[in-house]
């Protein structure tokens, strides 16, 4: 079993394409998403019986949609009737074998019926992989510790000054700016922990 973290497109009954970065369990043939309640995410899937992972080093996307920039290039997926990132380096399309519920944290259990690789993977980068943790712990504000964050994202900002490119450095800035709102959101929080 790993974690493959990618980001999930899917659509909705009224055509609208929601797109979330997600971190899928992989064991084997059996990909397991797993949305928190509530999620649109997990709506489009109950509703369409199927998922569309992409697969990008591209970290902009993953930052933006934690910072309102949901506005990626799609394109039509092959097999399953949904939307894709047209950027991707390669996607998978996902339908839903069968779901383990739980009122916080449901396990969605699908199979790859279609995939495709579109550019080479240019190895790792530690930048990008900086950018990923800050995004999770941007998706987290409110649940860490005011002083895991600030200690995680001092570490993490050493990969971002020695190995960023100009996508890597878009990226940690709209995460940095989402960091400062919340400080200003939350001063209480942030100055007592
Ligand atoms: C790398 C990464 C992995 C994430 N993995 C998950 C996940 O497994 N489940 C989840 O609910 N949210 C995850 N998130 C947070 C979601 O992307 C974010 O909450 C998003 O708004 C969820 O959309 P939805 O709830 O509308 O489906 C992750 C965020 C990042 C940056």
């Amino acid at each position: 079993m790993m974690i493959q973290e990618t980001i999930v497109t899917t659509t909705g009954t009224d055509g609208y394409v929601h797109i979330a970065p997600m971190g899928i369990h992989i064991d084997g043939d059996d990909y397991i998403i797993m949305p928190f309640r509530p999620s649109t995410t997990l709506e489009h899937i109950l509703a369409s019986g199927h998922a569309v992972l992409n697969h990008t080093d591209d970290v902009r996307v993953f930052a933006g949609c934690l910072t309102g920039r949901r506005d990626w290039p799609l394109t039509d997926t092959t097999k399953v009737a949904g939307k894709r990132l047209q950027h991707s380096l390669s996607h998978q399309e996902l339908e839903l074998e069968r779901i383990e519920d739980d009122q916080q944290r449901p396990k969605l259990h699908c199979k790859v019926v279609y995939q495709h690789m579109h550019q080479a993977f240019d190895g790792f980068n530690r930048a990008q992989f900086a950018v990923l943790e800050a995004a999770i712990l941007v998706s987290r504000l409110s649940m860490l510790p005011w002083q895991k964050i600030d200690t995680e994202l001092q570490y993490l900002k050493i990969g971002v000054d020695k190995c960023a490119g100009e996508r890597e450095l878009e990226a940690w800035e709209w995460l940095m700016q989402a960091v400062e709102q919340f400080k200003l959101e939350h001063s209480n929080k942030v100055d007592t922990q």
